[in-house]
């Protein structure tokens, strides 16, 4: 990490939670991991990140970080995009609803704020896509503005320091979390007090594993580690079994190409590009009649096999076909949803989601 002389920040109200911040800061100094958007002071590059780092690790960002900032270098050149690019630039990264709302959010900046992030906090959090965390993170570290990124590493850090026995997906417990680390945040830095936050939750007081209470700047404000507890916190709820669904896909092929079909504007992969898709494991033979049922002539049917996709709250469990049809029109109530399209056009400009990577291999 690029050093910064974390003592001389001042501000502080009392000498224990000034101590919290120095301590917290001069780690970060130390073992706060260099990450490609940061130390920059760039809105558009703090907001890009912010947006992909939710839901999904920091190593799985990076690459998708540099070449989306390659092709779309300011808010400016994002804006003037095609949705289907930008999609597919976040191809295999998963929730395309972030992609989208970054997209709008890009459009809305131009139009309203002359293509510059605002920088007051409620202008922020009403651009599409940015919730309460990703505000308090680009106000925090673009504009200085003292407001914790209360995210699932704070709000385990908060749980563990304060041995906090509720439920810390409550809102009681953001609210707390939230006063807890106001009180104690940087005056000078902090946008850097959240993200040495973010950093020891990955790195230190971590979820999973051995937390590492020998290497943490907070130790002695934790109440668990005091007690040899860490890991009793946060409390344990039961995980709700993800709901299994079934489904047949289909990879239709009418000469060179292949049909897809748009998937519906609301529900799970909305307004993607998909195969053909029916509920349940359906047999070859009920295979080959919905395909005849489409308005197709199937002319050999194949099994490509099983594979599973599991999404946040549901798993899909699917069977596929690669079904080779004749040339055909296809029936009107299929040729009004369904493309077709070449390898080289999909590869080059559709983005398929990855539920469908087993398949899509085929292809
Ligand atoms: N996770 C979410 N935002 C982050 C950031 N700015 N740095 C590290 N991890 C993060």
């Amino acid at each position: 990490m690029e050093s910064r002389d974390y003592q001389k920040s001042g501000g502080r109200k009392e000498e224990k939670q000034g101590e919290f911040a120095e301590k917290l800061l001069n780690w970060f100094g130390k073992s706060g991991r260099s990450l490609p958007w940061r130390g920059k002071k760039n809105a558009y590059y703090t907001w890009l990140s912010e947006i992909m780092l939710q839901q999904t690790r920091v190593e799985a960002v990076k690459g998708y970080f540099y070449r989306f900032i390659e092709r779309f270098p300011d808010i400016a050149s994002l804006a003037l995009a095609k949705e289907e690019e930008v999609l597919k630039l976040w191809e295999g990264l998963g929730y395309y609803s972030r992609a989208r709302n970054l997209h709008k959010g890009a459009k809305l900046i131009m139009e309203q704020y002359d293509g510059k992030m605002p920088s007051a906090y409620p202008e922020i959090r009403s651009i599409p896509g940015i919730g309460d965390y990703t505000a308090a993170a680009i106000s925090s570290i673009v504009f200085s503005e003292k407001i914790p990124a209360v995210d699932g590493n704070l709000l385990r850090i908060f749980a563990r320091c304060n041995s906090y026995g509720g439920d810390i997906l409550s809102k009681e417990a953001r609210v707390l979390a939230f006063q807890y680390f106001k009180e104690r945040m940087d005056e000078k830095f902090p946008g850097d007090f959240n993200e040495a936050l973010m950093d020891l939750g990955a790195t230190v007081c971590v979820p999973k594993g051995k937390i590492l209470c020998n290497s943490c700047p907070l130790s002695a404000f934790c109440t668990s580690s005091e007690e040899g507890k860490p890991e009793n916190y946060p409390l344990k709820r039961e995980k709700k079994a993800r709901k299994k669904e079934q489904y047949s896909i289909f990879l239709i092929r009418q000469g060179e190409k292949i049909v897809l079909k748009k998937r519906p504007k609301k529900g799970v992969l909305a307004g993607l590009y998909g195969f053909y898709q029916l509920s349940g494991f359906l047999t070859k033979k009920e295979a080959l009649e919905e395909v005849q049922k489409l308005g197709f002539i199937p002319l050999k049917l194949r099994e490509l096999g099983k594979a599973r996709h599991i999404f946040t709250h549901k798993e899909w469990e699917m069977i596929g076909y690669e079904v080779l049809c004749g040339e055909f029109p296809l029936c009107k109530e299929l040729r009004e949803e369904a493309e077709l399209f070449t390898k080289e056009e999909i590869e080059s400009e559709l983005s398929i989601p990855s539920a469908f990577s087993y398949y899509k291999e085929f292809i």
